[in-house]
């Protein structure tokens, strides 16, 4: 089996393209996150940019009926890390099916670990830049939750067109939802956390709760326990779509 490739994080995005979102960081993968890969990629995962392997679809969209094997609501986290917060919602939440899309291939390996260790049948993974698969895969107004929990803050001013929260880019996610699905964001980082409340309220098919503490729903991840531990405030921002 041909194990899935890191290589697209280190091709910029094309010109027409927005930046990329995420770090081009390139870190190896232990023993256990190879076997995990071995086992599970082939039913469980699929690449984002793998021409050559690509995700079961219908009139070029992506299936989900195929990839889950059933009609159920679609979530899609983008960035899920470690995958331990997808693997703890979709244990807990098992009517509903989730689609964690991951930049980084130890994350999709260790998750990928979780989802056999729990014996969870409703996660399924993406590799890849969650843009593209949404842009070019997920069917218009389809999906019932998009969760984006501690995107990268790219803190810097000059890096702020990278970050994941901006009015095009939730424009995008907006436009797969369902009317009525919610996008749910996350951040410890303040200054991102008012740019999150001011996109989410400014976008005309959207309506916003504004700042507020997480929900019990969501389990603390493990990028916000290191900024809770650094002392860092949380805010959650929840926004439905209107229309
Ligand atoms: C700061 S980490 C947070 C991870 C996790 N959600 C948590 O809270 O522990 C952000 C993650 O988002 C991923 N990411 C950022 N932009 C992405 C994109 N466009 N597509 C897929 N993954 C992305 C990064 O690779 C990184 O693993």
């Amino acid at each position: 089996m041909t194990l899935p490739s890191d290589a697209f994080r280190h091709v910029a995005s094309r010109p027409h393209e927005p930046l990329r979102t995420f770090h081009p960081r390139r870190s190896p993968l232990s023993r256990d996150r190879q076997d995990a890969l071995a086992q599970l990629w082939p039913t469980l995962g699929f690449s984002v940019h793998d021409e050559a392997a690509p995700y079961p679809s219908s009139d070029g969209l992506l299936d989900p009926v195929a990839l889950f094997g059933r009609v159920a609501p679609l979530v899609v986290e983008i960035g899920s890390g470690m995958g331990e917060t997808t693997a703890v919602m979709a244990a807990a939440d098992t009517g509903r099916d989730y689609l964690a899309i991951e930049a980084h291939l130890p994350g999709i390996a260790h998750l990928l670990g979780l989802v056999d260790t729990l014996g969870l049948t409703n996660v399924r993974v993406a590799h890849g830049d969650a843009l593209d698969l949404l842009r070019r895969a997920i069917a218009p107004d389809s999906l019932d939750a998009v969760h984006v929990y501690f995107p990268d803050p790219w803190p810097k001013a000059r890096h702020h067109k990278r970050r994941i929260i901006q009015p095009a880019h939730v424009e995008l996610l907006r436009s797969r939802l369902r009317i009525g699905g919610t996008l749910h964001c996350a951040t410890d980082w303040l200054e991102y956390a008012e740019q999150m409340r001011d996109v989410l309220a400014a976008d005309p098919g959207l309506s916003s709760s504004g700042l507020v503490p997480r929900p019990d729903h969501r389990p603390v991840t493990k990028f916000e326990q290191r900024g809770l531990d650094l002392g860092h405030p949380v805010h959650d921002v929840i926004a439905r779509r209107t229309r």
